[in-house]
């Protein structure tokens, strides 16, 4: 949980300098969760508790901010889910500001999945036209035939259309299993599991390893981080965005 003091919160959030903050919260103008509170020491988290001057609600800046998640199976990727499964936001319960999936990934798939309140990057991750690479790691079941890899890398016809050019390769060959990575441009739903199903090897196991250039490295499964502002400049030029991570 970030916390931050009270009287350099209200200079973020515009109400005045931290030193006529200070002021104000000495005169008793300013409240906390609606107790009026004079200490200059207070720490409160921003987002999460409710602070007022003068009895008016004082709205935090919102910064914009990018994080990456190794998510596990067994959460949906949703902010509710009406079978009271564990969201992807439980994962993050921690993280003081408001945010969203960047896209989705299945409930029994693992792996990278960006979240930001940013909805300008989260458009253009996402829009086809963007062309925004994703990789997986598939194990899939049979053996994937030649022309099964050669069909995958063209092109196959699911119910909403056919899917563009992948690539594809073999990465391990298991009893009864084929260990894959396939990299596709589009977002459709379950595009990957379609696929495969479309030439008859059915996903077991599908984990997201990279978006663009931003990777799962360093990140334990179940553990996210904010995105470096390295990482934050490349995808942006990607993108034609100037990103930043708001001081994370
Ligand atoms: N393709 C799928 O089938 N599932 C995902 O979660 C992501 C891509």
């Amino acid at each position: 949980m970030t916390e931050e003091r009270l009287q350099k919160y209200l200079a973020s959030a515009g109400v005045a300098s931290r030193r006529a903050s200070e002021t104000m919260i000495q005169e008793g103008r300013v409240a906390v969760n609606g107790k009026v509170i004079r200490e200059l020491g207070t720490k409160i988290v921003p987002g999460k508790d409710q602070v007022t001057v003068d009895g008016k609600p004082v709205q935090p800046e919102e910064k914009l901010v990018y994080l990456l998640l190794n998510k596990p199976a067994g959460y949906i990727t949703t902010a509710k889910d009406t079978h009271n499964r564990p969201t992807v936001l439980d994962l993050i319960a921690d993280v003081p500001y408001r945010v969203f999936p960047v896209g989705r990934l299945d409930y029994e798939t693992e792996g990278l999945l960006l979240l930001t309140n940013d909805g300008e990057f989260a458009y253009r991750m996402t829009h086809p036209k963007f062309k925004m690479m994703k990789t997986y790691v598939a194990v899939v079941q049979g053996v994937l035939t030649p022309e099964r890899l050669d069909m995958l890398q063209n092109g196959v016809q699911l119910e909403d259309g056919r899917t563009g050019t992948a690539k594809v390769r073999i990465l391990r060959k298991e009893n009864h299993k084929t260990v894959v990575e396939i990299s596709i441009h589009e977002g459709k739903n379950r595009q990957v599991r379609r696929m495969f199903k479309a030439v008859k090897n059915p996903v077991l196991e599908l984990k997201r390893i990279s978006v663009g250039t931003l990777t799962l490295k360093g990140v334990n499964l179940g553990e996210y981080r904010y995105l470096q502002d390295d990482e934050l400049k490349k995808v942006g030029q990607r993108l034609g965005l100037h990103l930043s991570n708001g001081g994370n």
